[in-house]
């Protein structure tokens, strides 16, 4: 069962190297202590295959591959491995957490877990809730966004939201009007919470195109800096400019956190995601919207500059294995 697996894997990718190869020199390079040696098999490789290449590892040398990291691993670059190595929703999951834990000062930080929640299918959700017990990661989120509950009601109507494929015009005019009415006179913020919770990204996306053309004459990430503050600001605005621009918003992102103050683990912790959750998916797009507004290399050059070690490296082989033409399928 398990070769018939991994040859899939290997006719899938068209890998020179299978899974048991590389499971062998990583054993070597956790004997070695060689963190380049892991970098260049584990942060090479897409999420599915990590998984063979955990479950080869016990197989063959019956020992668990995080374990074996953690005891030879420190620090950040320690913290991005097994991350790396983490099954998606447990990392997510884990990251809500983390994030609503930070300190009340911090508020305005709490833009990730926004970010995760909008991003993630109602089935990667469950798949969160199924990890961490449902009940006990609801607190959690509801920890984040004591204010108005939008990050709950994200939860909670994800399934509705993702029921409506097709655009619609008429009732995206309709949003725009409410949530302009909604803002203007007296404040409702229910309605914003119900049209921000119950419509998909592309949908949000045409609201918010429409929104400028009501009596509110603004864009809705202004009507949504003069409404709300701390945590609120940070997971409407983060939803509003996702659906507005994912691209442009990661970009955002990761210039503020690798240029943040870096005293602040959390920035830390913030870049490690944000490389590692999108690396599979849109992390060539993000680059060059960043070299686009930066120059030639500029996110490489940013993070050489900022970040050291192997978790420097790490990062770097990141972004570069999403580039690398043999990988592509
Ligand atoms: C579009 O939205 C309007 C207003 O909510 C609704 O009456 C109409 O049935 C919707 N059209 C489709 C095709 O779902
Ligand atoms: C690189 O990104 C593309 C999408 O842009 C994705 O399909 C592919 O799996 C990624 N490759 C790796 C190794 O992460």
């Amino acid at each position: 069962m398990f070769s018939i697996l991994l040859s899939i894997g290997l006719i899938f990718y068209g890998f020179p190297v299978s899974e048991s190869l590389d499971v062998i020199a990583l054993k070597k390079a956790i004997e070695t202590k060689n963190e380049n040696g892991i970098i260049n098999i584990l942060c090479y490789r897409p999420n599915f295959q990590r998984k063979f290449i955990m479950s080869t590892y016990f197989y063959k040398y019956r020992k668990d591959l995080h374990t074996e990291l953690e005891n030879i691993l420190s620090s950040h670059f320690a913290n991005l491995i097994l991350n790396l190595i983490k099954d998606p929703a447990e990392y997510d999951a884990m990251e809500i957490e983390r994030i609503s834990d930070y300190h009340f000062t911090m508020d305005p930080e709490k833009w990730g877990a926004a970010e995760i929640l909008v991003l993630r299918t109602h089935q990667e959700i469950e798949e969160m809730k199924k990890i961490y017990n449902a009940g006990k990661f609801m607190n959690v989120i509801k920890n984040v966004d004591r204010t108005y509950g939008l990050l709950t009601d994200l939860v909670r109507n994800k399934q509705k939201s993702e029921s409506s494929k097709d655009l619609n015009k008429t009732s995206a005019q309709i949003d725009a009007e409410k949530l302009c009415e909604a803002g203007y006179n007296f404040f409702d913020e229910d309605v914003f919470v119900e049209v921000f919770t119950t419509n998909n990204l592309e949908q949000l996306k045409l609201i918010f195109e429409k929104f400028p053309d009501t009596k509110c004459k603004t864009t809705i990430e202004e009507l949504i800096e003069k409404k709300f503050s701390n945590t609120a600001l940070a997971s409407f605005k983060t939803v509003a400019q996702i659906s507005n621009d994912r691209i442009g918003y990661f970009a955002d992102r990761l210039k503020h956190v690798i240029t943040g103050c870096w005293i602040v683990n959390s920035f830390y912790e913030d870049l490690t995601r944000i490389i590692i959750t999108r690396s599979e998916i849109d992390l060539r797009a993000i680059q060059k919207e960043f070299d686009r507004r930066d120059g030639d290399d500029a996110l490489v050059k940013l993070i050489q500059k900022k970040t050291s070690g192997s978790y420097r490296d790490a990062l770097l082989a990141l972004i570069k294995g999403n580039q690398s033409k043999k990988i592509i399928s």
